[in-house]
């Protein structure tokens, strides 16, 4: 699967069927990241086969893990670890490559990354992971672009997070899971991927309490144990899926899902007038067959608020849904790339700094994309289902960092869809 390949989607047919929602990316990063604390093996079930796992595995294998994979079950190997440097070009190609800062920090004192650079959504500093493995006593020089981190001895401190970064909380509780003393993190962001990694940091004893509050609580601990742990289903890759049925006006039942982490999404669909009910934990069914009308105003904001990576999918559907959705980026400053790209088909988006401001159209019609990030990527799929003619979005790479097997799930479901 080359990054340059290319989607193509003949649009118009109404998806029905089921599908299986994947693991979750951006709990599975984070979790890969942690096994570098354990002594002994780790199992991971559910990790989705990405390219971002992929590398998320390099970097393990190249930090001295054995690491392998047997379809969705990901075996690691952490009893010894031979170096403490990131990789600069992994760095690249992945620039949440950063959580494995915090983990290396917490288990071998030392850690040597390049600055992961903004990418395509915005600048994407690290400055709060930075602040806050300072004031655990660690000391960090800048060398022409690269960090060095080293310390003597890691102790807990008490943080506080200008804004609820997912990543800095993830990495701050990397770092203190094995400090000496107690680190408190406050305004910590409470998305459920976090939920998930103390979930798995617990199992593995480490001593954890309010992951998913804005207070978490880590008392750091001796040595942390490998074990068997299944990764969370994908919220973004469900909110995606269920908007590929409503932009169709189809039916899809979602299996193997987490309804409460997607229930800010889900509001927004009955909002629209789709029918949705849940079965059990785990699965959603959505009928999209009467007239949807605009959800009127989507602001993003931190967990539970509405997320910020169903934005590009849920515009794709409000392109083509009659009346006009005001949408309010509150997380990524540069996270509208995807409209001009909609555009080209037809739809008609407004973009005002961190407003965008879609009027619904009847049509849209098939013409050729780039991908410009993950998500919008995954916005034009669900744009193309529904256009006239055919839509081929090139650089197709951008979606396979997140999407498992998102060519078979739409196939299966009726599209008309394939990778050239
Ligand atoms: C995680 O990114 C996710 N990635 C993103 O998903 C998601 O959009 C984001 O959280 C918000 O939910 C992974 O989990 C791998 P943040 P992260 O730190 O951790 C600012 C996808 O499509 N900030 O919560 O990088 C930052 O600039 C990806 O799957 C600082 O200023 O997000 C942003 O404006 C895209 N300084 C805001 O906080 C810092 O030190 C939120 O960023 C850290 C962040």
């Amino acid at each position: 699967m080359s990054f340059k390949q290319a989607i193509c989607i003949r649009g118009g047919k109404q998806l029905e069927g089921e599908i299986t929602v994947q693991g979750a990316k951006n709990s599975a990063l984070p979790i890969l990241a942690a096994a570098l604390l354990c002594k002994t093996q780790v199992t991971l079930y559910n990790c989705p086969r990405l390219t971002d796992c992929d590398a998320a595995m390099r970097i393990l294998t190249t930090l001295g893990c054995n690491c392998r994979r047997e379809g969705n079950c990901v075996t690691i190997n952490p009893s010894v670890i031979t170096g403490t440097a990131i990789p600069a070009a992994l760095m690249r190609e992945m620039r949440s490559s950063v959580i494995f800062s915090g983990a290396l920090i917490g288990r071998e004192k030392a850690c040597r990354l390049s600055l992961p650079g903004g990418c395509e959504i915005g600048a994407r500093p690290i400055d709060f992971h930075l602040a806050a493995f300072r004031k655990m006593g660690t000391e960090i020089t800048d060398e022409h672009g690269y960090l060095d981190c080293r310390t003597n001895k890691l102790c807990g401190a008490v943080i506080r997070l200008p804004l609820a970064s997912v990543g800095a909380t993830e990495n701050i509780m990397l770092a203190a899971v094995l400090a000496d003393g107690v680190t408190e993190i406050h305004n910590a962001a409470r998305e459920p991927e976090i939920v998930d990694l103390a979930r798995f940091l617990t199992k593995c004893g480490a001593k954890i309490s309010g992951a998913g509050s804005g207070l978490v609580v880590i008392e750091g601990v001796k040595e942390l144990y490998g074990c068997d742990y299944s990764i969370m289903p994908d919220r973004i890759a469900a909110a995606t899926y269920l908007c590929c049925g409503a932009i169709t006006r189809g039916e899809i039942m979602l299996s193997k899902a987490d309804i409460r982490s997607a229930e800010p999404f889900l509001s927004v669909l009955e909002q629209m007038g789709c029918s949705v009910y849940s079965f059990g934990e785990d699965s959603v069914y959505m009928n999209a067959r009467k007239k949807l009308k605009a959800p009127s105003v989507i602001r993003t904001a931190v967990h539970p608020g509405f997320p910020t990576d169903a934005q590009p999918v849920l515009m794709a559907l409000c392109s083509a849904v009659q009346g006009t959705t005001i949408f309010v980026e509150t997380i990524f400053e540069n996270r509208y790339r995807h409209a001009c790209e909609l555009a080209r088909l037809g739809a008609k988006i407004n973009v005002e700094g961190r407003v965008a401001v879609v009027e619904g159209t009847e049509r849209l019609s098939g013409a050729e994309l780039m991908a410009t990030d993950l998500r919008g990527g995954a916005a034009m799929v669900v744009a193309g289902l529904f256009a006239d003619g055919t839509t081929k979005i090139g650089n197709a790479g951008y979606i396979y960092r997140g999407y498992e097997d998102i060519e078979a799930h739409l196939k299966g479901v009726g599209a008309d869809i394939k990778t050239v």
